[in-house]
């Protein structure tokens, strides 16, 4: 008796504890409070609404016939006698497959609705002119973005501001993506402010954003890349229209202090290095996300740092500082075995200034 009274208790336990872990992410969206950004997020939430409704008394369904099942098998065990066996219930049968087909076809009435008016939506914004224009390109594995402002200087301005991994841009205005790739199909996604827009090599896409809230919107890659796809992740920032053009105005002012890229100079003598600035730097670029302690889609750190040491010295290289620099600058100078030299973008030398690089090399050669 006391021993099925803890089977029954397990049972239930062993059956709630997945349910309660699988209403955890809908949970924490519950109470996060619909999204607000971009121009369909309204349509996704009223879409998410309905599908969701539709879900609760399907999933108590299910989920009550299943605790009755285990319920009355364990009652049954007592008398032993077969339960009546049942093959077969037209009424049944024809019900459920009606209801089935009725639930998939609001759904999908539903979901194309949807589907047309997000392209509605943004076809008409395609008359107003943005306040910010973003170039997004998708690469293995890694997202950068060019900011282009429209500030009366001239049509999309360019700023000559590129991040990486993290764009930035004004709360409560008109955002243009114009959204590409690299090398393979890549998804745009951040879920709090719009649905997903694929990266297609080749192809531009757009998508509209007005963030009502300023804040800080994760994201990530939604279309499997290759092995470090999880790592391809977007941050949004969203600041207030002030800060941001603090923002840009500092982002200008940086670049004009730091002076010229080195482009693909690998022999002009470079300043003396800060490991610490190339750390940050090293981070902020996203070199991290294939060159971490773990050897990723390219060599690990410490690989990086002894192969310099080993490299110093060989007709080649005269220092650990010469192979490092042309590693980072040309990729495919040298190639390393079992690494797609591919992966790792060449323009390095556009986006490093001769210090940059000086900090980024030293950062290397020191770590340990
Ligand atoms: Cu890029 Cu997945």
């Amino acid at each position: 008796m006391n021993r099925n009274i803890y089977r029954t208790l397990f049972t239930l336990v062993a059956l709630a504890v997945p349910v309660l872990l699988a209403l955890l992410g809908p949970a924490r969206a519950w109470a996060h409070g619909p999204a607000d950004g971009g121009a369909s997020t309204e349509s996704i939430n009223d879409l998410f609404t309905v599908i969701f409704w539709i879900a609760v008394p399907v999933f108590l369904l299910v989920e009550g016939l299943v605790l009755y099942a285990i319920w009355s098998s364990h009652r049954r065990r007592k008398d032993a006698s077969e339960p009546d066996q049942i093959e077969g219930s037209r009424p049944l049968e024809i019900g459920w497959t009606v209801l089935s087909f009725v639930i998939i076809g609001i759904v999908f009435i539903l979901g194309y609705r949807f589907m047309s008016t997000e392209y509605r939506v943004e076809a008409d914004q395609e008359e107003t002119t943005p306040d910010l224009t973003v170039h997004v390109t998708g690469y293995m594995f890694n997202w950068d973005f060019k900011y282009f402002l429209n500030d009366g200087t001239g049509p999309n301005d360019d700023t000559g501001i590129t991040t990486t991994r993290r764009m930035t841009i004004p709360a409560q205005r008109n955002v243009l993506l114009e959204i590409t790739s690299d090398d393979v199909v890549h998804s745009f996604w951040v879920p709090e402010l719009a649905g997903k827009i694929d990266a297609v090599p080749g192809y531009v896409n757009t998508m509209w954003l007005n963030v009502k809230e300023p804040g800080l919107y994760e994201g990530n890659c939604a279309e499997y890349c290759g092995t470090l796809h999880w790592n391809m992740l977007i941050e949004t920032q969203a600041l207030p229209p002030d800060e941001f053009d603090m923002w840009i105005a500092e982002q200008r002012a940086a670049a004009e202090q730091a002076g010229a890229a080195i482009g693909q100079d690998l022999t002009t003598p470079l300043p003396q290095g800060d490991a610490a600035a190339g750390e940050a730097q090293f981070h902020e670029l996203g070199c991290d996300s294939c060159h971490a302690q773990q050897p990723g889609a390219g060599p690990s750190l410490a690989q990086i740092a002894e192969h310099a040491q080993q490299q110093a010295g060989t007709a080649d290289y005269e220092t650990p500082q010469d192979y490092l620099r042309e590693s980072i600058l040309v990729p495919c100078a040298y190639t390393y075995e079992g690494y797609n030299c591919q992966v790792m973008p060449g323009n390095y030398g556009e986006r490093l200034t001769a210090q940059q690089l000086a900090d980024m090399i030293a950062y290397l050669e020191s770590y340990e």
